[in-house]
């Protein structure tokens, strides 16, 4: 009892002695403040207003218009599938699953990532097997474990069957004489998803206000940086630009304790240099969308950041250094844009199930 006070009297002289130090001389851990925001600035970039490209342009009637399909159940096989059942705003885009679950409760083979920022990857899905936004809600209406519609026709025509629907696409589409087409319900929707960005207090950090991010932040974006995480996840989205393998220094299921072992971009391409590679996802929102990784077989932030510093990396992360990285992504949580927040009033019709 005696000797444990005295070494709490200790400690607290010691803390008040390194406290005198730190308020002096700049602290050593994050080392120069100017030096981490030119190397933050040389990985990252700030978000765009929205992911708008001159292939894919938005105007106001097509994101509004792509809004309500995004919302709207009525397109699928039995009625109670929409986009938002699997990628929900209230859960930042994604639905909490390891697997998501399409038509009739079918399990899909990967978990849902999340539709923030997702327009500004370099390709769509886990196995980059879409290139864009547009093609991957194009393709989304004839999923077997998705929407489960049996053909494209059959689904607009639950599009068209909802009064409301072909005036909206009118005039989403001025020039088109028959606008309610899978292409352009592709491209509404992918409209109105290249609107949902989510800025958060890094972008303000990557504009040059260094106090946007506290100091446990920088230093955690310090670690992140040097440990070599921004090999792969860097660029606009934090991640999503390029292809690399799952366990490259060591075989991810060991770790993550996956039950199937799913091939990756293999069971696309068919080429063994292929085997095991996924996308790198986007960090941005992450702390906000558990489960991790494609089969959603991890729970916590802690542990997905500590398995990929192993199988990526090599590297065996202090507790210190895993809690610095969780606390540097936490700035990377942004606001959720109105137009996701709030869900659309869509145009009323009931609901006629397939025979
Ligand atoms: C049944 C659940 C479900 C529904 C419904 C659904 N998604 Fe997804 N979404 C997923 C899953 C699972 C993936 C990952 C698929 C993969 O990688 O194999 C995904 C991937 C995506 C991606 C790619 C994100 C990335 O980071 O690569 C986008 C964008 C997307 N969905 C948008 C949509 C849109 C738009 C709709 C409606 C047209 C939709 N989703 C309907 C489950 C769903
Ligand atoms: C060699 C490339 C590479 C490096 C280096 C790397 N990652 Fe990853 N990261 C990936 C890939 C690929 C995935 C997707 C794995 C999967 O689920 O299939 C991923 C997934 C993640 C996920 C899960 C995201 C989600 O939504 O499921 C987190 C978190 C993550 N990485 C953080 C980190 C951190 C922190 C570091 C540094 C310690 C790091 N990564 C280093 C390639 C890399």
């Amino acid at each position: 009892m005696t000797s444990n006070t005295g070494s709490v009297i200790a400690t607290v002289a010691v803390a008040v002695g390194a406290s005198m130090i730190v308020a002096t001389i700049p602290t050593p851990a994050v080392g120069n403040d100017a030096q981490l925001l030119k190397d933050a600035e040389d990985t990252f970039k700030p978000l765009p207003a929205n992911a708008a490209t001159p292939d894919a342009p938005i105007t106001p009637e097509r994101v509004e218009l792509g809004r309500k399909l995004f919302f709207d159940p009525r397109f699928s096989i039995d009625g109670t599938v929409s986009c938002s059942r699997c990628h929900l705003s209230a859960l930042y885009g994604t639905d909490g699953l390891p697997k998501a679950k399409g038509a009739f409760d079918q399990l899909n083979d990967r978990r849902a990532p999340t539709v923030l920022n997702a327009a500004l990857q370099f390709k769509a899905h886990w196995r980059g097997d879409r290139e864009n936004v547009e093609d991957q809600a194009s393709r989304a209406l004839t999923g077997p474990v998705s929407f489960g519609n049996p053909d494209n026709a059959s689904a607009m025509a639950k599009v068209k069957a909802i009064p409301g629907y072909t005036e909206l696409f009118r005039k989403a589409f001025p020039d088109d004489p028959d606008p309610v087409t899978i292409g352009n319900f592709g491209k509404t929707i992918g409209a109105y998803e290249r609107t949902l960005m989510t800025p958060a207090r890094f972008d303000e950090y990557l504009a040059g206000n260094t106090e946007a991010l506290s100091e446990p932040e920088r230093q955690g974006l310090r670690i992140f940086m040097d440990t070599g995480c921004s090999g792969c996840h860097n660029g606009v989205v934090v991640g999503g630009g390029m292809f690399r393998k799952f366990g490259g220094v060591e075989d991810y299921w060991k770790e993550t304790g996956s039950k199937a072992i799913d091939k990756g971009r293999f069971d696309v391409t068919n080429n063994p240099a292929d085997m095991y590679v996924f996308k790198v996802p986007g960090l941005r929102n992450a702390a906000k969308a558990p489960p991790y990784f494609h089969d959603g077989s991890v729970r916590t932030l802690p542990e997905a950041v500590r398995i990929m510093a192993k199988v990526q990396l090599g590297k065996t992360l202090s507790d210190q250094d895993t809690k610095a990285i969780v606390t540097f992504l936490g700035s990377l949580t942004g606001k959720l844009p109105q137009n996701f927040a709030e869900a659309p009033v869509l145009p009323a019709a009931g609901f006629a199930p397939q025979p």
